[in-house]
């Protein structure tokens, strides 16, 4: 079939995210700390007359779908993030969304809590509105993408990826209230350390019902604290003495959601001015609070996680280690020296083969801006 293509299409460069510190805490209302990085999915964005719009993604396959028609949730997953998004802007739009083709590649690991999947969401938000003059501003474009999570994912997740991978600049960090969406850049500057990523390789099939089971229990915990003291709107907003004398109205691992949430959240906070101040041992030191928390209270490690933050325990050369994002496998997230980077991903790739016989993926990253658009 001749193709209708028309126009120039756009190139879409979409980053993944890391996080510093503040980890399940978005969908809290607290403040994460997230960057953008230098990982990213390319999406290449075309109009098209030809009914149905295709998509096609390196590696994962191709799926058609009619823009005119009502979609149904697709049993096959990435195709959900696609569909979740074109429904979004659909309903937002009212017409002005037409037919397109998409490629899609990535240098980004899947599953490796990286937030490929908001990559993906937020780069064909982006590129949509630009392809087809949207106008939708980056907040709606944020809304949509979380929305598209939500409704077609069924990952009920807060708004930190989606916010990092639009809204993240070069060598910035940011500081964000997950509630008001108020956000402040900050300076990421660890020098002389690096940060480096331990992709575990491993994704337990818990990740996205777990997820949903930690937002209920929160809002249990939040529901119990507001019978008691109904000014607190807010999980993360909660001070930890108020989560211990309500311990015994809550059931043992609803009180130690809610006490992880509270210092979490306190975390960041204190994490944000160590950074500012150039205390980035100190820093490093709230990493490994953070990963016990993660792991004892919030219970969303495993073992493979634990592991590689145990194997820097000894290491003087790394200051500060812990899991990042969802939990239950995907990444690490560590503070290297830079003359030690390469030693530290040699010895902690052999040591994680020993253990586990499973290879390890160490990731050097850099941060970066958030999502870029260029004319094909
Ligand atoms: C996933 C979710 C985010 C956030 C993190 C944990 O990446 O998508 O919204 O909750 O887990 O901090």
């Amino acid at each position: 079939m001749i193709s209708k293509d028309y126009e120039s299409g756009i190139i879409v460069k979409s980053p993944g995210r890391i996080n510093l510190i503040g980890e399940h805490i978005d969908y809290n209302g607290g403040h994460v700390l997230p960057a953008a990085i230098d990982r990213k999915v390319t999406l290449k964005l075309r109009k098209t007359e030809n009914i149905p719009c295709s998509v096609t993604s390196k590696g994962l396959g191709t799926f058609t779908f009619d823009i005119n028609k009502p979609f149904k949730i697709s049993s096959t997953q990435w195709e959900n993030y696609v569909l979740g998004v074109v429904d979004g802007l659909r309903e937002k739009c009212n017409g002005k969304l037409g037919g397109f083709n998409c490629s899609i590649s990535s240098d980004l690991p899947i599953g490796a809590g990286i937030s490929s999947s908001a990559a993906l969401e937020c780069g064909l938000a982006k590129g949509l509105n630009t392809l087809f003059d949207l106008g939708v501003s980056d907040m709606d474009l944020i809304k949509i993408s979380r929305m598209a999570e939500h409704n077609f994912v069924g990952n009920k997740c807060g708004v930190m990826d989606q916010f990092a991978v639009v809204m993240g600049q070069y060598k910035k960090l940011i500081l964000l209230n997950c509630e008001s969406l108020e956000y402040r850049l900050i300076d990421a500057d660890f020098s002389p350390y690096k940060i480096v990523l331990l992709n575990s390789n491993v994704s337990h099939n818990l990740v996205s019902s777990e997820y949903n089971v930690r937002v209920s229990e929160c809002e249990k915990a939040l529901g119990t604290i507001q019978k008691k003291h109904p000014e607190y709107t807010f999980l993360a907003d909660v001070p930890e003495t108020v989560v211990e004398s309500l311990k015994e109205k809550m059931p043992k691992k609803v009180y130690q959601r809610a006490l992880y949430v509270s210092q979490e959240n306190t975390r960041t906070l204190k994490a944000a001015e160590l950074i500012q101040n150039g205390e980035i041992h100190k820093f490093g030191e709230l990493m490994y609070k953070t990963h016990q928390g993660l792991s004892k209270y919030y219970e969303v490690s495993c073992p493979e996680l634990n592991f590689l933050v145990d194997l820097t325990q000894n290491i003087p050369q790394v200051i500060g280690s812990r899991m990042m994002g969802g939990g239950f496998g995907g990444c690490t997230i560590s503070l290297v020296k830079e003359d030690f980077v390469n030693p530290f991903m040699d010895l902690a790739k052999k040591m994680y083969k020993k253990k586990f016989n499973i290879a390890l993926s160490p990731i050097l990253v850099e941060i970066s801006n958030g999502v870029e658009i260029t004319n094909q």
